[in-house]
């Protein structure tokens, strides 16, 4: 455990699209149903984002409230991390674009891609920064525009998927309070699991049905449901060991919001108390990057993390990648 915290979180915000798009929409699209779709998920809505907003206008929208809630001008931004697999470009960085746009001129900017995961890796970054680089105020957003890149004709993916960004301001801690474990893991070795080829020039991808992949969201979802049980899961005992800390110590479990039956397997192999696991999956869908950070925001928000208490983020995504965040607030 960090005896005295590097980093604590100072601020938070998120932005969604205004359009919702709902099972029954989706009704009229693929074949399918709101009953399995809600039975099998847990999803009712997800936002959509519209032609005329890119991915780093989520990204500002969700800053400016995090900035602002941490006291933070724009000119005082050390570092920007934006944690996505749908940036606006393929480079330079969607973070540069949201420099751009915030006027944050003293800043860095980079991206991270670690796909689902991207946010608390970000957060894991960030909070190194604050040993070697004299920094003082770091924002990390997840932030994903994924119906650009969902196959509308394929109903084993197309309902699971929604846009949305999530930020948090990292400040140097003061006291015990902040970020006191972390864990990330990766294994490129099931990749081909869960991804989006692109348009790889000199390389084409073949699904376990042997079909060439489209430049979309291609998933095996009972596969990577069985690895994100196990992954998260792991994750969450690293960070409570690290933390010295046991699962009953943990206010708010905020996992990745995938599916409601993953996070209720994992509720249920901890044996953390139900209500201390936030769930917004049915409001969003899977937002990859942004799913943590738009629970995290919500959660405080609402009053789930007051001053003192204990939060467990967990995580886990394409690459594949995993991991986990104690902080305490
Ligand atoms: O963000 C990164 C992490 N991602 C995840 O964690 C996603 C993990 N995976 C999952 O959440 C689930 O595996 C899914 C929601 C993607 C799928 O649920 P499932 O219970 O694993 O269903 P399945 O893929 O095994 O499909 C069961 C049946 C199939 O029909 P048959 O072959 O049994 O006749 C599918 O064709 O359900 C069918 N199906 C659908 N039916 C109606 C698949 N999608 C749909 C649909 N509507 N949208």
């Amino acid at each position: 455990m960090n005896e005295c915290p590097i980093s604590k979180i100072a601020g938070t915000g998120f932005a969604v699209p205004d359009k919702i798009l709902t099972n029954q929409d989706l009704e009229k699209i693929v074949d399918t149903s709101d009953e399995w779709i809600t039975s099998r998920t847990g999803i009712k809505t997800r936002h959509i984002v519209s032609d005329d907003v890119e991915n780093s206008d989520l990204c500002v929208e969700a800053s400016k409230k995090a900035l602002d809630e941490a006291g933070v001008r724009n000119e005082d931004i050390d570092v920007i991390i934006v944690a996505t697999v749908t940036g606006d470009v393929n480079f330079p960085a969607t973070a540069c674009y949201v420099q751009e746009k915030l006027g944050a001129v003293n800043a860095a900017a980079f991206d991270v891609m670690a796909a689902c995961s991207g946010f608390i890796y970000g957060l894991n970054i960030g909070n190194g920064l604050f040993i070697a680089n004299n920094v003082q105020n770091v924002i990390v957003i997840g932030s994903e525009t994924l119906t650009r890149i969902t196959n509308w004709e394929d109903r084993n993916t197309c309902v699971l998927f929604g846009d949305g960004a999530g930020a948090a301001v990292l400040q140097p801690s003061t006291g015990d309070k902040g970020i006191l474990a972390t864990y990330m893991k990766s294994d490129g070795r099931l990749s081909y699991l869960l991804m989006n080829p692109g348009h790889n020039p000199i390389k084409e991808y073949f699904d376990h049905e042997g079909k060439k992949m489209l430049p979309v969201i291609n998933m095996q979802g009972r596969e990577v449901f069985k690895y994100a049980v196990r992954s998260m899961e792991e994750a969450m005992y690293k960070v409570l060991e690290r933390g010295n800390v046991s699962i009953n110590d943990v206010d708010l479990l905020i996992t990745h919001q995938a599916n409601i039956r993953i996070i209720d397997t994992l509720a249920e192999r901890t044996g953390i108390n139900r209500e201390k696991v936030y769930i917004n999956v049915d409001r969003y869908g899977n937002t990859s990057a942004a799913s943590v950070p738009i629970a995290l925001d919500e959660a405080r928000k609402k009053g789930l993390l007051p001053e003192g208490s204990l939060c467990l983020m967990t995580v886990f995504g394409g690459g594949f990648t995993w991991g986990a965040v104690l902080v305490r607030f």
